[in-house]
């Protein structure tokens, strides 16, 4: 395989004008170092910008501003076809009336390759992406799962630079995608292959990326590793899109570095007194004799973990706890595991965290 590739994306911004003359800030100044080698999610909802992202990096839409480098090399003006990307995108784009064969060759039909070499490494790319048995079927013979591997080997005969993933995915079924998810990523591994992937969907992407970049509105609103995006979110927003069931979230105030809820304490956090918005994952709970009393309105096993729907404050609550923890007991208390509450300004929703070594 080529050499593997750093892309750097400096202050990228793609503004789409209509025939109106209204603007789309589609993508704002986005600063990112994709790693060599590695694979990075681009996620965040429908509209934020992940596309446009992708297309510019594959030189299919130009940007308004800003520079786009692999490597050492700045390709913010060069041709797309000159870049070394392979694309996959949503709707596997196969030419239906040529075979897996035909299909996989095509895109080295007008370099100065031999014929022989040029089987061979579609037969390489085939067993790659574990479809050697399917080469001579059309893609109307196929499932989506295999026409999505078909895609991934045509992307990767040219051996590109970097792999470009747009929601490659989301055609197919819940079970499908749980497969093709990790068939990405091991093929990722074995190839080395920089890959950006493209998603909406938070579980996915924190299941397949080395680290993510989180969008919302052009705006990057944070790149780490899953774990750490997850544990430790830079604003709402980002707290907000990571998590099934998702993290809780309320207005409260700390007084003496005691965090209230109306008039429930909910735990302890060093920061100044005030108004926050706060954020505590349902499984950031605990079952504690010395925690707050809550007036239950739902429990429901769900095998090792028990979810209790609680009230306070008018407003409802999920707590997700050790199933346990609860059996016998007549009335629960919770408290909320250290370090785990998490708060931010009232009115950016950037994380306030609290001093070290106070
Ligand atoms: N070709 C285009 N012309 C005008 N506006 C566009 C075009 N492509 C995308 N947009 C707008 O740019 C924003 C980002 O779109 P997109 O990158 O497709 O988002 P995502 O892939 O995250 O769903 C959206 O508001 C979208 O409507
Ligand atoms: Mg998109």
């Amino acid at each position: 395989m080529n050499r593997i590739m750093e892309v750097r994306l400096q202050k990228l911004t793609k503004v789409f004008v209509d025939k109106q003359k209204k603007e789309t800030r589609a993508v704002d100044r986005l600063d990112v170092v994709i790693p060599d080698g590695k694979l990075i999610s681009l996620l965040g909802p429908s509209g934020c910008g992940k596309s446009t992202t992708l297309f510019m990096i594959a030189g299919l839409h130009k940007p308004t501003s800003g520079k786009i480098f692999f490597g050492d090399e700045e390709v913010t003006k060069l041709a797309p076809e000159k870049r070394g990307i392979g694309l996959v995108f949503q709707n596997y784009a196969l030419y239906p009336h040529m075979t897996v064969r035909q299909n996989i060759l095509f895109p080295l039909e007008n370099m100065a390759i031999k014929r022989e070499d040029a089987e061979a490494r579609v037969l390489e790319m085939a067993t790659l992406v574990d479809i050697q048995e399917l080469l001579e079927r059309k893609p109307g013979q196929l499932s989506g799962g295999q026409q999505q591997r078909v895609a991934i080997a045509r992307a990767l005969v040219k051996k590109p630079r970097v792999l470009l993933l747009d929601e490659p995915l989301s055609n197919l079924d819940a079970r499908l995608r749980l497969q093709m998810r990790e068939e990405i990523k091991r093929i990722q591994r074995e190839t080395k292959i920089t890959t950006i992937f493209v998603t909406h969907d938070q579980e996915e992407a924190m299941s397949i990326s080395d680290e993510m970049v989180v969008m919302d509105t052009g705006v990057m609103q944070q790149m780490d590793k899953p774990q750490d995006l997850y544990n430790y979110p830079v604003n709402l927003f980002v707290a907000k899109f990571l998590g099934n069931p998702p993290i809780n979230t309320f207005e409260g105030f700390v007084k003496s570095n005691k965090v209230y809820f109306g008039d429930i304490v909910v735990g302890s956090k060093k920061i100044p007194d005030g108004k926050y918005t706060f954020g505590i994952r349902p499984e950031d709970f605990r079952v504690d004799p010395n925690g707050f009393n809550i007036s239950t309105r739902e429990v429901s096993h769900i095998g090792r973990d028990t979810m209790i729907t609680f009230h306070a404050e008018d407003q409802e609550l999920r707590a997700l706890v050790d199933s346990d923890d609860v059996k016998g007991l007549k009335e629960i208390k919770l408290g909320v595991k250290a370090g785990k509450i998490h708060a931010f300004d009232l009115e950016t929703g950037d994380v306030v965290k609290e001093k070290e070594g106070v």
